[in-house]
C-alpha cells in the first residue's frame, strides 16, 4: 500500500495548474483560491520549494494596487464555478474576486523561510513576496480597521474562509435581500446540498456581491455600506499572528517593518475586551448591529494562534477548550456539539476541518506541548484512515464535501515532518 505521504504529494502534483493549485479536482472550486494557496504553499515546500514560491507569487500577481490580495484568482475563463470572473468583474493582472481572505499566507511564508535553507535566488524572490506581504497588510489596517483600534473588519462572510458558520447568521438575518435576484448555483451540481450552505445564505451572499459591484469595490465605500460587518475573533487572530510573523520574517531579510508593531499593542488591548468572563470565551462583533455573537465555534478558539501576551487567559481559553469536544473520536468540530447551531454534516457548521485543527495546534504548541502533540497526533490518525478530503463527520471520520482536498494533504505533510 502506498504510503500516505505520498498520496499526499500526489494529490498537490495532481491538483498543479500553471504556476497554482486548485484546492481540489472535482470541479467545485476551479480555479485559485487565497488561504488555500497558502495552505499549498506549506506542503510543497517538503518537496519541492520552487512549487512552494511559485504558488505564492502567482497568488499575489493578483493583488491589487491598494494592497488586497483577492480571496479568489480566475486563471483562466472557467465558467463552471458560481460567482465566476463573470460576475464579479474585476481583477488586476487577474480577473478575481472583490474580497479578500484569511491572511495565513504571513505566518506559512515565515514558516517556510524559518524551515528551508533557501538558496540567493530563492531568498530574493522571498524578499520581494515579503515586500507584498507588507502591503497587504498595511491594506487590512488602512482600509479595514476604520475605528483604528487595531481590529480588522470583515464585510462578506466568504472573506472568513468559513462561509457559513453560525458566527454569521445573526448579521446575516439582516442583510436585506436584493429583490429579484437572480442566480445559479454550480457548487450543487458536484455536492450534495446537505453538506453545503442554504439557499438564504446564497441570496445574501449575492447581494453583498452586487452591492459591492455598484460601488466598484472602492475599498473605503464598500466598508462603510456593506450591510454586513463583523470584527470577527477568528479573523483577527490570524491578522495579529499575521503581523507579529511577517516583522519577523522581514528582519531576516534587514527589512524594517517596526511601524506595524505598534499595530500588535493597540491590537491586543483592543481584542482583549471580546473575552467574556462568565463564558471564559471571545465573542465576535457584529459591527453592523452593535451586538456579540455568542456562538461557541472553534474559530474563537484561534485567539492561541494570535499568541496575546496573557498567560492567564490562554489557559482559560486551553481549558475550554478541553471540554469543546476533544473527548470525542474525532475533533474539533468547527461547532460545538453542545450549541444549538451545531449541523453534524454541514460544511463550517459542525464537521472537522484540517486547517482549523491546523490553525488550533500552531497556538497550542507553545503554551500546552501535550495537549497540541494529542491534537496532532489525532488529526494525523484522522488523514492516514481517511486520506484527503474537504472535511469529516466527527463521529465516524465519514469523508464529507470534495475529494483530494489540496490543503488536507498540504498540511498533513506539515504535521507528519514537524
Ligand atoms: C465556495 O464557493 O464555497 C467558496 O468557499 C467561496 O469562497
Amino acid at each position: 500500500m502506498k504510503e500516505t505521504i505520498e498520496i499526499a504529494k500526489e494529490v498537490l502534483k495532481n491538483n498543479r495548474r500553471s504556476g497554482y493549485t486548485l484546492p481540489t479536482n472535482n470541479k467545485l472550486y476551479p480555479a485559485q483560491w487565497n488561504w488555500d494557496s497558502a495552505f499549498i504553499a506549506l506542503g510543497y515546500s517538503y518537496f519541492n520549494i520552487d512549487y512552494a514560491i511559485k504558488e505564492l507569487e502567482t497568488l499575489l500577481t493578483g493583488q491589487w494596487n491598494d494592497g488586497m490580495v483577492p480571496h479568489i484568482l480566475f486563471h483562466d475563463n472557467d465558467e463552471s464555478y458560481f460567482p465566476n470572473h463573470k460576475t464579479w468583474e474585476c481583477g488586476n493582472k487577474i480577473p478575481s474576486s472583490g474580497i479578500t481572505q484569511p491572511p495565513i499566507i504571513a505566518t506559512i511564508v515565515k514558516n517556510i523561510v524559518d524551515q528551508n535553507k533557501l538558496d540567493q535566488g530563492q531568498m530574493k524572490r522571498m524578499e520581494t513576496i515579503i515586500k507584498k506581504l507588507k502591503k497587504y497588510l498595511d491594506w487590512f489596517y488602512n482600509y479595514r480597521d476604520t475605528n483604528k483600534i487595531g481590529l480588522v473588519s470583515i464585510i462578506h462572510p466568504w472573506e472568513s474562509g468559513l462561509d457559513n458558520s453560525p458566527i454569521w447568521d445573526s448579521p446575516l438575518d439582516k442583510v436585506k435581500i436584493e429583490e429579484n435576484l437572480k442566480y445559479e448555483r454550480r457548487d450543487l451540481n458536484v455536492s450534495k446540498s446537505e453538506n453545503r450552505p442554504l439557499k438564504k445564505d446564497y441570496d445574501a451572499y449575492i447581494t453583498l456581491l452586487n452591492q459591492f459591484k455598484k460601488n466598484k469595490y472602492n475599498p473605503n465605500k464598500i466598508v462603510n455600506e456593506s450591510m454586513f460587518n463583523v470584527i470577527d475573533i477568528g479573523f483577527n487572530s490570524i491578522v495579529i499572528r499575521a503581523t507579529k510573523d511577517l516583522i519577523k520574517v522581514a528582519k531576516k531579510f534587514n527589512l524594517n517593518f517596526s511601524d506595524l508593531e505598534n499595530k500588535i499593542t493597540l491590537s491586543e488591548e483592543s481584542l482583549i475586551k471580546f473575552y467574556k468572563n462568565e463564558e471564559q470565551s471571545f465573542f465576535s462583533y457584529d459591527f453592523k448591529n452593535h451586538s456579540l455573537i455568542k456562538v461557541d465555534a472553534i474559530s474563537n478558539y484561534f485567539i492561541l494562534f494570535a499568541d496575546l501576551e496573557n498567560k492567564e487567559i490562554n489557559n482559560k481559553i486551553i481549558s475550554k477548550l478541553k471540554k469543546y469536544n476533544s473527548q470525542k473520536e474525532y475533533f474539533f468540530t468547527t461547532v460545538n456539539p453542545k450549541d444549538k447551531t451545531f449541523e453534524e454534516t454541514r460544511y463550517w457548521r459542525g464537521p472537522v476541518w484540517i486547517n482549523s485543527n491546523w490553525i488550533i495546534y500552531q497556538g497550542l504548541i507553545n503554551k500546552d506541548k501535550n495537549f497540541s502533540e494529542l491534537l496532532k497526533n489525532k488529526t494525523l490518525e484522522l488523514l492516514e484512515n481517511k486520506k484527503f478530503h474537504e472535511y469529516y463527520n466527527f463521529k465516524n471520520g465519514d469523508c464529507l464535501g470534495a475529494n483530494n482536498f489540496s490543503w488536507s494533504a498540504a498540511l498533513y505533510l506539515d504535521l507528519k515532518f514537524n
